[in-house]
């Protein structure tokens, strides 16, 4: 109706409604009401043949749409995916043929559908505008006395009151309903008090330096103390990383040290000179508030610093946190030199290394 008004019909409207709404009283505008444009016409509103040709293109769109997506199953059976059909796809690079043939063709399927669907909304649908005026949303005395009479009388006709029984066990089920939900929260790995106690370090195992890994893993070397400088800083994994295979990457997440030179005239904690090698103190790499690898060493001042949360770590002074958000020191790890010379674990970690959990002591 409104797409046959013209701009002043808009207006008028408009400031008749004005002066409905307040009680007799004209409401003041600081400026006029532009109403709606002048609907245009397009060319498919007025050309039976544009309107045929923008039907034609949506179809064939939609045509487009369905082969694509069949061609998505045929390759999906098809086209092998391994590593012999590994092809390189300019500008993009290597990838395995099959996942280019999903990507095309779902891409191609999706695209199709969406731009038959746009083109469909913008050529052949009506684009007349509609104003729709506001009116009040909350429902009158009478309708609301009428909803809440309806709704107790189909408390009535349920027996919601008078079977004690159905509503008690109904309820009891809905209360147990969201628990599976908490239940799958098993499957997100581990409990962290298994994990977070079990690290490699044992008395005896040697530690090696993270930059002397061989690229498969099995080659490392350890480290003596004369490989370390004072303020210098080497990050180091237990050598059972070697033999680990498969589970190669929990173990060095879980077991990986920094081993940091301090003048043992600086540390402050003598449990700390204690449980080091000549000022050599190893500390767990795994940040106590989520467990980001801490990295970041000013040796001037001792200072470790986590760079996802700004947690510092004060290593002169038992890995004490002095700022940020972590809650506790982080682990320090005994170590002393075997007959050999080099650096190796006196001891496992006294306690879980990475972030708090509730079954911490
Ligand atoms: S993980 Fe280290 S400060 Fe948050």
């Amino acid at each position: 109706m409104s797409g046959d008004m013209t701009h002043e019909e808009h207006g008028a409207v408009a400031v008749e409604q004005e002066h409905g709404h307040g009680h007799g009283a004209v409401a003041e505008r600081p400026f006029a009401d532009p109403g709606l444009p002048e609907h245009q016409p397009r060319l498919t509103d007025i050309d039976e043949k544009a309107a045929k040709r923008s039907e034609r293109i949506v179809a064939g769109l939609f045509v487009l749409s369905a082969i694509s997506t069949i061609a998505f199953m045929v390759c999906y059976t098809e086209v092998p995916n391994n590593t012999s059909s590994i092809v390189n796809f300019f500008p993009i690079g290597a990838m395995s043929a099959s996942n280019f043939a999903l990507g095309i063709t779902l891409g191609v399927a999706l695209f199709s559908l969406g731009a038959g669907a746009i083109y469909w909304a913008r050529t052949l649908m009506t684009d007349v505008e509609l104003p729709q005026e506001r009116h009040v949303l909350e429902s009158s005395p009478e309708d609301k006395a009428a909803g809440a009479a309806e709704f107790n009388r189909g408390l009535e006709d349920s027996g919601w009151k008078q079977r004690p029984l159905i509503r008690r066990t109904l309820l009891g089920a809905m209360a147990v309903l969201p628990l599976p939900a908490l239940w799958i929260m098993r499957d997100l790995g581990p409990l962290p008090g298994t994990t977070q106690r079990q690290t490699a370090w044992a008395a005896g195992e040697l530690i090696i330096n993270d930059n002397s890994i061989s690229l498969d893993g099995t080659q490392g070397r350890g480290i003596k103390p004369e490989d370390i400088q004072i303020g210098s800083l080497v990050s180091a994994s237990p050598a059972a990383v070697l033999t680990a295979g498969e589970e190669v990457v929990d173990m060095m997440t879980l077991s990986a040290i920094l081993l940091v030179r301090l003048n043992p005239a600086d540390i402050k904690s003598q449990q700390e000179i204690n449980w080091g090698y000549e000022g050599i103190v190893a500390f767990s790499k795994i940040c106590t508030h989520v467990g980001c690898p801490v990295q970041l060493y000013e040796q001037q001042t001792h200072h470790m610093l986590c760079p996802c949360h700004q947690s510092t770590f004060d290593l002169s002074d038992d890995g004490r946190v002095i700022f940020g958000p972590a809650a506790r020191s982080l682990p320090q790890l005994p170590i002393t030199v075997n007959a050999d010379g080099y650096l190796v674990a006196k001891a496992g970690f006294d306690q879980p290394v990475g972030p708090s959990f509730w079954e911490r002591g």
